[in-house]
């Protein structure tokens, strides 16, 4: 099977500018980008983030207010907290042998570092290389990671999977199956989140009074170290 998917990832494989580097920083954000948010619209961002903070070292000297504003847009602030801290601890203490040290580093996470950047014989399990796993049955190694991640993107997709082209289809015993929808995440209009999200933008933009702010919102997000709440003003920190 892993013949197939090879020759089928050389013809259909994306070309994603993290697949043209080594670099465990430049991995590690690129997967702490998509996770949760789509490959499409991480690309430009990828690239953006890169240039302006190209290595670990110049991403560790930003400030957390300058790293928020960076990731604006896409989703999950949070995320960009734990990469600001996780490039800190690694500028001053160096790559831990076991990367879930690191802030916002977990089991996929760290294996994918590993096995994109370090070359280690991991096999990365995110949500698309699972499903491909289970329909198929087949143990794949590390080195279909990416074509699995595809493949499961653009084709064996989670509801109606396009069996039709698939290179895995002959010797698949899921073929030809319809799956209902899982667990969708509710929607983000009129959600906490947006409320969340909206918050920060203002806040991002300039300081804001408190008293102009949602206060569920500011609260939850002064909890998670992304506003400041001081003298009636709710800022950026640093
Ligand atoms: N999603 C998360 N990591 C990815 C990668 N390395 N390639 C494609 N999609 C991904």
């Amino acid at each position: 099977m892993e013949e197939q998917l090879s020759v089928w990832f050389s013809q259909n494989g994306r070309d994603l500018p993290w697949r043209r580097t080594r670099d465990p920083y430049a991995i590690l954000v690129s997967e702490v980008m998509a996770q949760q948010t789509q490959v499409d619209r991480v690309v430009p961002r990828f690239e953006r983030w890169l240039e302006r903070w190209p290595t670990v070292e110049t991403l560790a000297e930003a400030s957390p207010a300058d790293v928020i504003r960076e990731w604006q847009g896409l989703g999950y602030n949070r995320r960009a907290l734990g990469l600001h801290r996780a490039a800190q601890q690694v500028a001053a203490h160096g790559w831990p042998s076991d990367l879930t040290e690191l802030p916002g580093v977990g089991r996929y996470t760290a294996d994918a570092v590993a096995c994109f950047a370090l070359g280690r014989a991991v096999l990365p399990v995110d949500v698309n290389v699972r499903r491909v796993q289970e329909r198929t049955g087949h143990a794949f190694t590390a080195a279909a990671a990416q074509a699995l991640m595809d493949l499961g993107a653009t084709v064996c997709v989670a509801r109606i999977p396009r069996c039709d082209i698939c290179p895995l289809a002959e010797g698949c015993p899921s073929r030809g199956s319809r799956y209902e929808p899982l667990r969708k995440q509710g929607p983000f209009e009129g959600s906490f989140r947006q409320r969340r999200a909206a918050t920060l933008r203002l806040v991002a933009d300039a300081e804001q009074p408190v008293g102009d702010l949602d206060p569920d919102a500011v609260a939850s997000l002064a909890r998670d170290g992304l506003v400041l709440v001081a003298d009636g003003t709710v800022s950026l920190p640093g």
